[in-house]
């Protein structure tokens, strides 16, 4: 599969090894915009013709009574109730979750981290600050949801929404599915192994059919500390915590020293699912869709009304699952279709070199997941679900970020965002390059349309990267500023379209930002660049109004890198009294109109 050219679509190889194939010229039918060239600076733009609003930044009070942002000064209660850090997914739920609404609705925002050398004036270590900042420092993280509507062509944040919230790593949740009241679960703060507090780590996520959102549990190993080396859970650590230590959380606090609460940590990694409509809810963590380091999850109504998730492992040499509901959508009816994802079957994918995909099932019990290899129950298997993967067989991928369903075609994208420590000897078709700094986008399907299907067929749909330093596939036609590096977030506009957001393509010299490419057709694979970030910044969250005329993405830790009082961008406010912050953007088409066209 690799290497061979698919139709509309060249690979292309490094000038120091093969000429890249002839240009052919092709004007793409349905993304006529004006390409936004390659730069990195310390500006956000947006291609011609387009504008961009910074919508709402860190700090930014979503609640009436909110104090005004004070660098200088934040305590807990004030960063309560403002924008937390690092915005990372972002969902838009009109106020009729089936309707077409699209300027008046929740914005669901994800803060998935802190840069602290940004976010305090001293620029202290991350795993050095004082309770109070501790203290800043959780609150900043989780989620907010805010009412936000357009009015005059400006979309606004109303401040006092009975709607708008924060969620916190210290807001009360439960365990739901597989994996709830697991006696492996039970630690001080959660008697029962079902309530549980917070959430954070939070990355991308997804909006269900039903009008709830769905976000997930990251890199939730980096805020826990303590000694492990004796741990009950050493083999489960061994296998999930890549790095310990990095935050201060666990200095303060025991819940997050892992020598004292070693089941802390698994009450991280799920997907969490909140009704945004109601803003007293409890937030449910759906056990049964595993527990890995969740990057999104991406829902969708099977024909036969089963709901199918789809999501991706962000590490290293990680697995792509898909999860199957044991009940079905029933139209208009919320509260039922609000417990689809509780109960449920989940399977690990493995790609085949003949362009086939298999759909392996976690079930306890079956085939190699037994008490012969240490599973006790399908709760161990939700808890451990990479090493139940790794005994099924599944496919290691280049970091799988976003995995996504196109409303369109039914086919679903997959960003797989690097790998450099994949060697020669590990490549296959669907990871085909050894030491991959740039990432591809695969494509896989159910041939019938039957998303509950145990097989499926893949292609490759494009290879990352310069095409002048290393192989690339892409559209043979895409210009000098058509090219990316390192697929995070995707979204998908109202025609199929798909928008690929990156975080790495400054390692290769240029801003991250967004390109968009058709899907078939003779413009597939022509990806154009349509914004770039300003220095330090990945870009996160794009999302799309039902009507594809507003466009929501988020630029998230603008100036990493760099400290406080020399941060190498003050975007977006560009005053000396401020440090750069990240912040919400909305994109529209000046005179209005689909975005792309
Ligand atoms: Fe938070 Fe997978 O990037
Ligand atoms: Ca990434
Ligand atoms: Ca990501
Ligand atoms: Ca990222």
């Amino acid at each position: 599969m690799y290497g061979a050219a698919v139709s509309g679509l060249a690979v292309t190889m490094p000038s120091c090894s093969k000429k890249a194939q002839p240009i052919e010229a092709v004007s793409p039918q349905s993304l006529s915009f004006t390409e936004l060239p390659h730069a990195l600076d310390e500006h956000f733009a947006v291609a011609e013709g387009y504008s961009a609003q910074v919508l709402i930044a860190w700090g930014d009070p979503i609640f009436a009574d909110a104090p005004k942002f004070d660098p200088l000064n934040q305590s807990e209660e004030s960063q309560l109730k403002q924008f937390g850090y690092n915005n990372d997914y972002i969902g838009f739920i009109p106020f009729a979750a089936d309707s077409s609404e699209s300027e008046h609705g929740l914005l669901a925002v994800n803060h998935e981290a802190t840069s602290i050398s940004l976010m305090f004036p001293d620029s202290p270590a991350a795993d050095e600050l004082s309770l109070q900042r501790t203290l800043v420092d959780i609150a900043a993280h989780g989620l907010s949801v805010v009412e936000v509507k357009k009015t005059d062509n400006a979309w606004t944040v109303v401040k006092d929404s009975k709607f708008n919230r924060r969620i916190t790593p210290n807001t009360e949740m439960r365990m739901t599915g597989a994996a709830a009241g697991d006696s492996r679960l039970i630690t001080e703060d959660s008697k029962d192994g079902v309530f549980t507090l917070g959430t954070y780590g939070n990355c991308a996520g997804g909006v269900t059919p039903w009008g709830t959102v769905l976000t997930a549990e990251e890199n939730v190993d980096g805020f826990f500390g303590g000694d492990i080396s004796n741990s009950k859970e050493a083999k489960s650590f061994k296998r999930f915590i890549a790095y310990l230590n990095g935050k201060s959380w666990w200095k303060h606090f025991s819940r997050w020293n892992l020598q004292k609460n070693p089941g802390e940590i698994l009450h991280m990694g799920w997907i969490v699912e909140i009704d945004p409509f109601d803003p007293d809810s409890v937030p449910m963590k759906r056990t049964s869709l595993g527990r890995f380091k969740h990057e999104g999850c991406s829902v969708y109504i099977n024909h036969d009304k089963h709901v199918v998730g789809y999501c991706g492992d962000d590490a290293r040499f990680e697995y792509i699952y898909k999860f199957v509901s044991k009940k079905k959508y029933q139209e208009g009816n919320r509260a039922a279709n609000m417990r689809l994802l509780e109960e449920g079957d989940l399977f690990v994918a493995r790609f085949l070199d003949d362009g086939s995909l298999q759909w392996l099932p976690l079930i306890y019990g079956e085939g190699p997941l037994t008490s012969e290899n240490g599973f006790t129950s399908q709760a161990d298997l939700m808890i451990d679900a990479r090493l139940a993967a790794d005994l099924l067989g599944a496919t290691p991928m280049d970091r799988p970020e976003d995995v996504e369903v196109n409303p369109a075609n039914g086919r679903v994208y997959a960003m797989l965002t690097n790998n450099s420590a994949r060697s020669g000897e590990q490549i296959d078709s669907a990871n085909p390059r050894a030491n991959n700094g740039d990432g591809q986008i695969i494509e896989f399907w159910p041939e019938d349309g039957n998303h509950r299907a145990d097989t499926f067929k893949w292609d490759l749909f494009l290879l990352a990267g310069d095409p002048a330093r290393t192989e690339t596939q892409y559209h043979s036609g895409i210009s000098e500023n058509g090219w990316l590096s390192c697929p995070d977030n995707c979204a998908f506009d109202k025609l199929g379209n798909l928008w690929i957001a990156t975080d790495g393509a400054p390692g290769r010299g240029v801003a991250d930002g967004v390109w968009a490419t058709e899907v078939s057709g003779s413009a597939k694979g022509l990806t154009k660049r349509f914004v770039r970030t300003p220095k330090g910044a990945e870009l996160c969250g794009p999302f799309f109004t039902p009507d594809s005329a507003n466009f929501f993405c988020a630029v998230q830790h603008p100036a990493a890198g760099s400290t406080y009082k020399a941060p190498s961008t003050r975007w977006p406010d560009f005053s000396e009294d401020l440090p750069p912050r990240p912040a919400v953007v909305v994109i529209t088409k000046d005179g209005g109109g689909r975005i792309g066209s």
